[in-house]
């Protein structure tokens, strides 16, 4: 099996996350970048990143390497944006047709919302996740429950695998 973490992270979490699936099953990682960073900070981070989340927006994305041919396993990872996915997620489906064998996601909150970014994230990929997980501020708000969790999460992600 040759995995990749798709992911977008503006603030750390969600990176954090696809640092430790790589290391428990040797994913490799591919970080979306938008040409034009969202504001961070401030009011400013949650208007235009929640307005450019509920608008379904595509934005333009830093070049990045990605063969599709490399992996059977895609795992997406991204923060939950007024109950959406975080809009590079979109770009990168838009952008590029997939044919893995298993699709994967988690997502990152700090509330709500997780469930039904997973049902946008399923419209937009076309095809079922055979595993997703959801993880309240992980790096935030550290856990040794969501270390276990992210533990299982690949545990049972890599036992699928071997019988897909
Ligand atoms: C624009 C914006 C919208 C957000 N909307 C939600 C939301 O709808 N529900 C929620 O639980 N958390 C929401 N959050 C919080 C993030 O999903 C959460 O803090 C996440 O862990 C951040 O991940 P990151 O550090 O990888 O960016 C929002 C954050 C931002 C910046």
């Amino acid at each position: 099996m040759k995995a990749l973490i798709v992911y977008y992270s503006m603030s750390g979490n969600t990176e954090a996350v696809a640092k430790a699936i790589g290391r428990e099953i040797h994913a490799d990682l591919l970080s979306l970048e938008p040409e034009k960073d969202y504001p961070s900070s401030g009011f400013k981070k949650y208007f235009w990143g929640g307005k450019s989340a509920v608008m379904a927006e595509k934005p333009k994305l830093k070049p990045y390497q990605f063969d599709a041919n490399k992996y059977d396993t895609i795992i997406f990872g991204f923060p939950v944006w007024a109950g959406n996915i975080a809009p590079p997620i979109r770009t990168f489906l838009a952008d590029n047709s997939l044919n893995a064998s298993v699709y994967a996601a988690y997502a990152c909150q700090s509330g709500s919302g997780a469930e039904k970014a997973f049902r946008k994230l399923k419209e937009c990929l076309g095809h079922d996740l055979s595993r997703t997980m959801i993880l309240i501020d992980p790096k935030d708000k550290p856990d040794p429950a969501k270390d276990l969790q992210i533990r299982t999460f690949c545990k049972e992600l890599t036992a699928q695998e071997r019988i897909t």
